[in-house]
């Protein structure tokens, strides 16, 4: 009292002092204002953090996962190798039919065992982005693989627009033939992507080539040969893919 009295700067220091002292009270309210605005901008982050993951995670299952469209389709088809010999025409012409998933990025074909001719039960993948065709035979549990032909694969909306006419009746067509030679054994499948490797996980996996594309031409002992049949469609007439180890 006595210094304040006789000491009016000290005083006015003290006055002075006074906010100074506190201040960090004060201060200490927008600190924290201020570590509450952090504490909410981190909760922030992290929210978006997990909606974004929830997001790109949602939009790869749906990919992956959902928007499956299951048909069925039934095509009968007249062999043209034969259709010049009328009178040995089958009465009954023989029929494929066939179990289809398609999505935007791939399809896959369920062939059953055929059940009045020779062939093998597979399912036949087709992945529209990485442009490739699988086949697992069912019977030996391999699978060959294929640069996806796009002339005789249709496009994924056309195919749901083929499977949606056969599922009001049956179609009659005709038959193409198809000769692939195993070239060689794939030990790593994972560069095939996402649908082939979950199709071929642990099962032996063969490249393959069309005959024609082989550099003698192909023309060799067929006798000789161990071969696989599969009759299937994805365009408007019957494939009859033979797979041939060379
Ligand atoms: C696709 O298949 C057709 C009919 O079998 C054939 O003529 C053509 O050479 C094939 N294209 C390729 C790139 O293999």
């Amino acid at each position: 009292m006595v210094k304040i009295a006789f000491n009016p700067a000290l005083a006015q220091k003290a006055l002075v002092k006074e906010p100074i002292v506190k201040d960090p009270e004060l201060a200490a309210a927008p600190v924290g204002i201020a570590g509450s605005t952090g504490r909410c901008l981190v909760t922030l982050l992290g929210i978006a953090f997990i909606l974004s993951g929830l997001i790109v995670g949602g939009a790869c299952l749906y990919r992956y996962f959902t928007p499956k469209r299951l048909y069925h389709g039934t095509m009968q088809f007249s062999d043209m190798s034969t259709v010049g010999d009328a009178e040995r025409q089958p009465y009954y012409l023989p029929r494929v039919e066939e179990e289809v998933e398609i999505t935007d990025s791939m399809a896959v074909i369920s062939v059953p065992p055929p059940r009045f001719r020779p062939g093998e039960p597979a399912y036949i993948l087709h992945d529209f982005n990485r442009k490739l065709t699988a086949y697992l035979d069912l019977t030996l549990r391999t699978c060959f693989v294929i640069p996806l032909n796009t002339s005789v694969v249709l496009p994924p909306q056309d195919l749901i627009d083929l499977f949606s006419q056969l599922m009001s009746g049956s179609y009659r067509s005709y038959l193409v033939q198809e000769d692939l030679v195993v070239t060689e054994r794939i030990d790593d499948i994972k560069p095939l992507g996402f649908y082939i490797r979950r199709l071929c996980a642990g099962k032996e996996t063969y490249r393959m080539e069309r005959r024609a594309s082989l550099p003698d031409g192909g023309i060799q002992k067929r006798s000789a040969e161990e071969c696989l049949t599969f009759h299937h469609f994805e365009n408007k007439f019957v494939t009859e893919t033979r797979i041939c180890k060379a």
